[in-house]
């Protein structure tokens, strides 16, 4: 693989918002999760473990999701930002507009926007969800480890033509999906995956995000 495949297959992922409702292999999931696994991991602790949901098993999961979502205000495991300021919140706001944008949801519409921002809830239609958790004792860190096996999960499902898309929505009512999965209180739960085949032409799918330039990132020391 040359430098421009890698580029080219990172280009191609983007976060699926519309699933249609077939069920990926389970001999593709499984991978999807050896590629997935060989992301790096502080002294190779390896904190990522997943509960993975197909057929009835993801409607259950579903409908009691959804329920919370209705009924309970969100407590997940792991704290939400405080708050996004400056460029944080330009660049949060304008992937929320492009969005809305596609789905037609108007400026100021707040029940249509409510209304898509459930769609979390429906796991987007998706077949298959994949909670991921790591040990609350290795704190921030496993949390990092486990931000860069959602990235190779979602590249690794990318190459299998597999969609994708990271959903720290589902992980908002913690003590549900505890409770639902059985997930032991000394894991922290850190956001869903939810993942199947791509409905291509579905407005929510349209649009790509943007990404800030090389120049934007790199604080360049010494280098010529
Ligand atoms: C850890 C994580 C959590 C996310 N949570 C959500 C979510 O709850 N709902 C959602 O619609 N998108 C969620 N996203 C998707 C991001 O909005 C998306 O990755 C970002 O806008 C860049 O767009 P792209 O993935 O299409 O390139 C999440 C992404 C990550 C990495």
């Amino acid at each position: 693989m040359t430098p421009s495949d890698l580029d080219a297959l990172l280009a191609a992922r983007h976060s699926c918002r519309a699933f249609r409702p077939d069920p990926v292999p389970r001999t593709v999931i499984e991978g999807i999760v050896s590629t997935a696994r060989r992301a790096p991991s502080w002294c190779n602790a390896q904190p990522w473990q997943l509960t993975v949901t197909s057929g009835a098993e993801t409607d259950r999961f579903r409908a009691a999701l959804q329920q919370e979502a209705n009924d309970e205000t969100p407590d997940p495991d792991l704290d939400w930002p405080t708050r996004y300021s400056g460029i944080y919140q330009e660049r949060r706001r304008t992937c929320g507009w492009q969005l809305y944008e596609a789905v037609g949801v108007a400026r100021g519409d707040r029940a249509a926007s409510a209304r898509q921002m459930m769609e979390n809830f429906a796991l987007f239609g998706a077949p298959h969800c994949a909670i991921l958790s790591s040990p609350a004792e290795l704190g921030p860190y496993g949390a990092m480890d486990c931000g860069g096996f959602v990235t190779a999960f979602t590249i690794a499902a990318q190459a299998y033509g597999v969609a994708s898309i990271a959903q720290a929505a589902v992980a908002s009512y913690g003590p549900l999906l505890h409770r639902h999965f059985a997930i032991p209180e000394d894991r922290l739960i850190l956001c869903g995956i939810s993942f199947g085949y791509a409905q291509s032409d579905h407005k929510a799918n349209s649009f790509r995000t943007e990404r800030a330039a090389v120049s934007d990132i790199v604080d360049w020391r010494g280098v010529a």
